[in-house]
């Protein structure tokens, strides 16, 4: 993406928009459903890695990342904790080599979400591949895919309160590090610098290498200090979502709020949860509520109050 797969059922016309190349593979749907739901509630998932085998296990203990998809969209779709308007995937949608069958489970997997009248963004991860995925987007939905991929899947989703600039930081297909890149980073300068009067919130897949070149974070995303440059002194950015560590973890940075978003699937430190993240906009800041597959999680319903800078 991101790539942004609109609801079946929502009644009035999404007042998303895209740019760039994304833009081509965004298509408005009217329907029969009466209500509106509110644009300031959103699920923000990452780390799916939705195999093409629904049977596949993975991790230490093995688990099944179809099964807890399908769990936390249970839980998502009950409605028990608010009504999101959409979903974000935070990357690595899929398995490992993003392979035509991934996507397509992985697109019929979020099929029920649609259903229920959610849009569906994907962000792009290390183990995606933006070619297969658009090729498998343009099988089960019809909708049209660029003829040429582009060298990234970035795109805006503009709502009442924020604007998501949901960014790609997929340099190459299973290589853990991350790149943004001189062209995207400058795509978001000038759309930044257009819309100035909004909090933006950014999304990708990689963590920032926080420790900025004293001790270089080899998976993580290598122009970190390009991409802190460009967002430092744009006072509308207020905060940035990531996954790629499997990780739950709030900090902040020159003000801007960095949130780790957990893995569904796997994790690498059996501390943390496989979880999603509900996001409720405020006025001035935003609610960040855990929902942990796991009720005995000690962080299950953890809520975080965040203020804009
Ligand atoms: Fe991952």
């Amino acid at each position: 993406m991101p790539i942004t797969l609109p609801p079946i059922n929502r009644r009035h016309f999404i007042t998303g928009t895209l740019s760039g190349t994304a833009a081509l593979l965004f298509h408005p749907v009217w329907s029969a459903e009466p209500e509106i739901q509110s644009q300031d509630v959103w699920a923000f998932l990452s780390d799916t890695h939705i195999p093409g085998n629904r049977n596949q296990t993975a991790g230490t203990p093995s688990i099944n990342p179809v099964e807890h998809l399908i769990k936390i969209r249970n839980d998502i779709l009950s409605g028990n904790i608010g009504k999101p308007y959409g979903l974000i995937v935070s990357g690595d949608c899929v398995y490992l080599h993003g392979l035509p069958d991934d996507y397509k489970t992985l697109l019929e997997e979020f099929m029920p979400f649609r259903e229920k009248g959610l849009s569906v963004h994907f962000v792009m991860g290390n183990h995606d591949n933006r070619q297969v995925f658009l090729n498998a987007v343009t099988q089960s939905t019809g909708i049209n895919t660029p003829p040429i991929i582009p060298t990234r899947l970035h795109s805006i989703v503009e709502t009442p309160k924020v604007n998501f600039f949901l960014l790609d930081s997929l340099e190459k297909t299973n290589h853990t590090p991350g790149l943004f890149g001189e062209e995207q980073l400058q795509w978001l300068a000038d759309e930044l610098d257009s819309r100035k009067d909004k909090p933006a919130i950014l999304v990708g897949h990689h963590n920032p290498d926080y420790s900025r070149n004293i001790v270089k974070a080899p998976g993580a995303l290598q122009d970190t200090t390009a991409f802190f440059e460009q967002i430092r002194e744009r006072k509308q950015v207020k905060a940035y979502f990531y996954g790629h560590t499997h990780a739950w973890k709030t900090l902040r940075v020159n003000g801007i709020h960095m949130i780790n978003i957990p893995a569904t699937a796997w994790r690498f430190d059996q501390n943390q949860p496989f979880a999603w993240v509900l996001l409720t906009l405020k006025d001035n800041g935003m609610s960040l509520t855990l929902r942990s597959i796991d009720p005995e999680y000690p962080k299950h319903n953890e809520i975080i109050n965040l203020a804009w800078r």
